[in-house]
Parts: structure tokens; sequence; C-alpha cells
């Protein structure tokens, strides 16, 4: 057992706010590495107008409040996406509000938007302006808000200049209402007012911030139509697939009955499909990150293949420690060797039609 899986262990022996507390410290404070590969020069991706590493983040809700950004990306992850972060600083739900199911490498949360708000993240990103790396921003809505749009605009208006993209988030489960900003006139507002802020943005930071649109898994055929079509008509910039689902096909005991988002693993056969249908929406060009239950090389080529250009993962990362990236990199790089193929994007869409058939499971 290296190093790295036993500090992994030791961490999962412990309540796991408590670990992700201290893991966030570690990485905050550059004590927690991992082996570091050499970059492999096929694996960079782009996203808009930015360049990255390799196409695999941290997804949002790791880093809330963006104290390790850098301690994330000194990890190998070509990308991390802080937040959600709302305007104001809020509470989230009571403790306990993250359990782990390890025998089906899941989490349950209802942490509920938990974060120190707005200034508090712009402070600490804009004391890293200058390093270097991509670091999107993933904005939402306090819970007791009465204009949810108008938070998004605050978000994409306070980060314009230190974001590298945004994520609009309308699929947590976990606070009151917030899907219903998915369903088609709601979206078609929310989306509308969010990119006129971008736009505004323009002339101050320089470049246009791409804005992608981050989705729950449990959507209906009917939903997916509303979301392609509102997200190809109001033009955003790409698709996040997805968030947590409410689902808990694949998980069994006492804990699978804990409210919240179900993550990880049992988690990769749904987002994937959304994924594959959602890519058979919105067509070629438009750029989709695949997130839900990737623990490793296999996962995400699968993902790439179902019409993915980038990955993200979070819960595979809990369960396998600071190596994750690395280990998920080591096995892209070695699906491109096996098959002589020059980059992930001759992946794409390979198997598309396979998981685009498939139903979205009950
Ligand atoms: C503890 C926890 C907190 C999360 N918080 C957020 C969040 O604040 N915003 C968000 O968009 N997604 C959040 N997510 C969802 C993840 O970004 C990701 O979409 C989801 O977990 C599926 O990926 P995974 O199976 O690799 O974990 C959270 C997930 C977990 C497990």
């Amino acid at each position: 057992m290296s190093l790295d899986a036993i500090g992994a262990a030791l961490l999962r022996r412990l309540d796991p706010e408590t670990a992700h507390g201290l893991a966030i410290r570690g990485l905050s404070a550059g004590l927690v590495r991992a082996r570091r590969l050499p970059p492999d020069p096929r694996l960079a991706a782009r996203l808009g107008d930015l360049v990255l590493p390799n196409p695999l983040g941290m997804a949002a809700g790791f880093d809330k409040n963006a104290v390790a950004p850098d301690g994330l990306l000194a990890l190998g992850f070509g990308f991390v996406e802080v937040g959600t972060l709302t305007p104001r600083p809020q509470p989230g739900n009571p403790r306990p509000r993250i359990f782990r199911l390890p025998e089906a490498g899941a989490v349950i949360n209802r942490l509920g938007f938990n974060n120190d708000g707005h200034a508090a993240a712009l402070a600490r990103l804009e004391a890293r302006r200058g390093r270097g790396g991509v670091v999107g921003v993933n904005v939402g809505a306090n819970k007791d808000s009465t204009d949810r749009p108008a938070d998004y605009v605050a978000g994409i208006r306070a980060f314009a200049a230190v974001a590298s993209y945004f994520t609009v988030n309308v699929s947590s489960p976990n606070t009151p209402g917030l899907r219903d900003l998915q369903a088609r006139d709601a979206l078609d507002e929310l989306l509308a007012r969010a990119l006129a802020a971008r736009d505004d943005m323009v002339a101050a930071v320089g470049r246009r911030v791409p804005v992608l649109l981050k989705i729950a898994p449990d959507l209906t055929e009917a939903g997916l139509d509303d979301v392609a079509d509102v997200s190809l008509a109001r033009g955003v910039d790409g698709l996040i697939v997805s968030n947590t689902t409410l689902s808990r096909v694949g998980v069994s005991g006492p804990v699978a009955g804990e409210a919240g988002g179900l993550s990880g693993r049992p988690l990769f056969e749904r987002s994937t499909v959304v994924l594959a249908k959602m890519r058979r929406r919105v067509g070629r060009a438009l750029p989709i990150v695949g997130v839900g239950g990737i623990a490793d090389g296999a996962d995400a080529v699968a993902k790439i293949r179902a019409g993915a250009d980038l990955v993200q993962g979070y819960t595979g990362f809990i369960y396998a420690g600071p190596a994750y990236a690395a280990d998920v990199l080591a096995g892209l790089s070695a699906a491109l060797d096996r098959d002589g193929l020059p980059s992930p994007a001759a992946l794409r869409d390979l198997d598309l039609d396979r998981w685009a058939d498939r139903p979205i499971p009950a």
C-alpha cells in the first residue's frame, strides 16, 4: 500500500466532513502530494479559449470556497471547478449531511450549498491571480433568495475577472426548488440573464468567459428536450452532465435511505446515458463535460466514447486518494496507446448510439 493510499484509508476512518476539512487544509498547505507523471501532450484539450493540459477536472463541491485550487492542480487535474458559491455565506443543512457507502463506491450528500459566499472566495481567487491553471467558478442561489436568477447574475459579475469559465448550477437536489430552474421557461429566463451578464463583462475583463450549464441526471426525455432546445437557442458554451441523483438504484442498506444526492459508481450508468442523450440532441459542436461515477481511466474512456469532450470526478477521488488524477490519466494514455490514437477526441462518440439508445434508468 502506498503512502497515498494509507493516507486516504486513514481519512476514510474519520467522519466524512472532518476528513474533507483535513484534506482541503492539507491541499491548501501543499502537504498533499501525488506521484507526478510526465504530462502526456496527447491529452491536451480545449474549452472555448482555454487550453487544458488534460481533460480531467475536479468536479464542483470539493473545493466549494476556492481554498485549494492550486493544490488540486498540483495533483494532476487539468482543471478545477470551485463552488457552488452563493452571494451570501450560508451554513447549509444540519450535520451529519455526508454519508459514505464504501461497498458501492458511492456517497450521499445533502450539504445544501454550505459556503463562505462570494466575497471570501473572490478574495482567495484574486490572491492566486497570475498563477495560471484553469479554475472554473460554479455559481448558485442562496436558499432564501427571492430572485434566484439575480444570484447567478451576481456570481457572474463578481467572478468575471478571475473565473476561467462559469458553471450555472441548476441541478443540486439539496436546495428546495433549485432543479425547477431546468424547466423550459425558467431556464430560458435564467440563461438569458446569466449570458447577458457575461456579455456585459466582456469589455471589462477582456474576454468572453465561457458559461456552462450543469444539469441533473434525473430529467425525463421531455426534460432533456427542453434543456437542449433552450441551451442551443440561448447559446451556452457547454453542458456539464451530471450532478448527483435522487435515485437509489445500485445501493442498499440503512445509509441508502438518507436524503440527498447520490454520487459515485452507482451514478455512472445513469449519468452516461443522459450524457449521450444530450450529445445526440445538441450535435457535435457543443462541448460536454461528462461527470458521474468515474473511478478509473476506463470509466473516463467510456464517458468520452459516450460523447464527452472533458470529464470530471469527485467521489472517485474520495475513495482513491491523491493518486486519483494520475491514475485516471494513465488509463486514458494507455487507451490511446492501445488503439494508436492521437488524442482522446478520437474516442469521442464511438459508443454514442449504444448509450443514447438505452432508457434512463428508473
Ligand atoms: C459531497 C459533495 C458535494 C457536492 N457539491 C456540489 C456543489 O456544490 N455544486 C455542484 O455543482 N455539484 C456538487 N457536487 C456534485 C459533483 O460535482 C458531481 O457532479 C457528482 O458528485 C457526480 O460526480 P462523481 O460521481 O464523480 O462524484 C457534490 C458532490 C458531492 C459528493
